[in-house]
């Protein structure tokens, strides 16, 4: 049975398997009536630490009509505290002006996100950190505004292309300032999606590790999509977010229900809410059990290859 917010019961438009319930939730502001958002009922609050809302400042919301937009798809999925991480090159920092400039434009843009975000959505609490490039092997975290809600996490990232050979080293640079790096969405490397030395490497370093939901869906393709269940499978990942760009679709709770299938209720709810519930008060994720091995045809084992 699906209900609104004024328990009215309305039709499911999309399948639902035998005995699972769905909430519709209708976003009440004008600009995003058009669509209805669903998430499952039994989905635990989340917090997601891996997202692009902040307006006009990378390639994320592009105003802050976008940005709220972004913020109830994302609380239609359970989200209930989001710490969003505008994207910053590392080397950026070695560049004082274009540094401050940049910082300059982020600060006013989350003011302004901040301020309409109390007003719209009171019960969701919103920090911010960054999504930091790794472009460089030295980058100085002491500025508390660079991690992630001023805890001692920081969410770094690694040219796509090619994961440069001393990253690990980049990674112990960072914990040996006494700050714990968590690498975001590593399964989209091509470099990861080829071999998991590198991910145990980072691990070795420091570092934990961070799978987008889509990538569990297959919205990245079958490479990133088999390398992140590989991850959960190894259970090396600590953390699922949603890489939420603040427009189209969100997919947390659908990749949260495809983990539980595969594991059980304690895993999915460390991967998505327990253990990224921790990072505000500097708390250590706590370890995460593997998943069980998806079925897979042989076909879709040679597509897969042949794909990457
Ligand atoms: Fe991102």
């Amino acid at each position: 049975m699906l209900r609104n917010r004024a328990n009215s019961v309305v039709t499911c438009p999309i399948p639902v398997r035998s005995g699972e319930k769905l909430e519709v939730i209708i976003a009440t502001r004008a600009s995003i009536t058009k669509s209805l958002s669903y998430r499952l009922v039994n989905v635990p609050a989340i917090l997601d630490f891996h997202n692009h809302l902040i307006p006009a400042v990378d390639d994320g919301a592009a105003s802050l009509e976008e940005s709220l937009g972004g913020i109830a798809t994302m609380a239609a999925q359970g989200i209930d505290q989001i710490i969003t991480t505008p994207h910053l090159r590392a080397s950026l920092l070695g560049q004082r002006a274009k540094f401050d400039s940049y910082l300059a434009d982020v600060q006013t843009s989350w003011a302004i996100l901040a301020e309409a975000a109390t007003r719209d959505f009171p019960q969701i609490k919103l920090w911010r950190g960054f999504e930091i490039l790794l472009d460089v092997p030295d980058v100085d975290l002491s500025d508390p505004i660079l991690r992630l809600a001023g805890s001692t996490f920081a969410l770094v990232e690694f040219p796509f292309l090619s994961v440069p050979p001393n990253s690990a080293r980049a990674l112990d640079a960072v914990t040996k300032q006494g700050y714990f790096p968590i690498v975001a969405h590593p399964e989209r490397y091509p470099d990861v999606q080829r071999a998991h030395e590198l991910v145990h490497e980072w691990v070795g370093a420091g570092a934990s590790l961070q799978v987008n939901a889509g990538s569990l869906l297959g919205r990245y393709g079958p490479a990133a999509e088999n390398a992140g269940w590989s991850l959960l499978e190894l259970g090396v990942a600590s953390y699922v977010c949603s890489d939420y760009h603040s427009a189209g679709a969100c997919h947390t709770a659908q990749a949260f229900d495809a983990v539980r299938a595969r594991s059980d209720n304690a895993t999915a709810e460390l991967l998505f809410s327990v253990n990224p519930g921790r990072i505000p008060g500097s708390a250590a994720a706590l370890p995460v059990g593997s998943v069980q091995p998806r079925k897979t045809s042989a076909f879709s084992r040679f597509w897969a290859r042949y794909k990457s």
